[in-house]
């Protein structure tokens, strides 16, 4: 059922994560739902995230208010929260000299202080260089997942600020999957 699910949102949504990146994310949440999910970045694949932590407690971050708006009105009940990140993707000289001006402390409490169990980074945007890039993202979602020993799932590993935040803040050795450009790292 779930893989049927999942080659229908590959097919509506073009450019996106491919089968094999989505289903990895879905297993991994899967195997600890009921659970509680954060994800950076709402999108075509939202419902899908609510359906694999069916009685856990999902909360998207999204910088954009338009896809933000989207997510609503796709997805009623979805818990949305708007943030801002403040970088720029060449600013990657942060991720060596300045890393903890990168984590966002203007997170909502209730946010900032869960135990997370699974967290998706696929925001904010990074593919030009005036986009924020995920240094930001990747950063938190180091903090905040080691608290509850968290799967931390980081899409786009292809492109540099990524793939050496990743590294960098959730540990190479950490790395326990990957599905294209999709990595798995297991803060336990
Ligand atoms: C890589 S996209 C997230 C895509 C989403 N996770 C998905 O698979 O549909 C990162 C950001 O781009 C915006 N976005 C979401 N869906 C998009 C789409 N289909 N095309 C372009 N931008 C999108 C949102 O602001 C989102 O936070």
């Amino acid at each position: 059922m779930s893989e049927k699910v999942i080659r229908e949102l590959v097919r509506q949504n073009p450019g996106q994560a491919t089968f094999e990146e989505y289903k990895l994310v879905y297993d991994v949440v899967v195997a600890r739902a009921p659970c509680n999910l954060l994800v950076f970045g709402v999108g075509r694949d939202s419902a899908l995230w609510l359906t694999a932590n069916q009685d856990g407690r999902t909360v998207f971050l999204e910088d954009v208010a338009e896809w933000a708006g989207f997510a609503r009105n796709e997805v009623p009940g979805i818990d949305v929260r708007e943030v801002r990140y403040g970088t720029l993707r060449i600013f990657w000289h942060l991720l060596k000299y300045a890393p903890s001006t990168l984590m966002m402390n203007d997170l909502p409490d209730d946010v900032a202080t869960a135990g997370w169990d699974v967290i998706l980074v696929d925001a904010p945007r990074g593919t030009r260089w005036y986009r924020p890039g995920r240094m930001k993202s990747i950063y938190t979602a180091s903090v905040l997942g080691r608290r509850a020993g968290a799967d931390v799932l980081v899409h786009d590993c292809h492109r540099r600020v990524e793939r050496e935040a990743s590294d960098r803040f959730l540990g190479a050795d950490r790395c326990v999957d990957h599905a294209g450009s999709m990595r798995h790292y297991a803060l336990r």
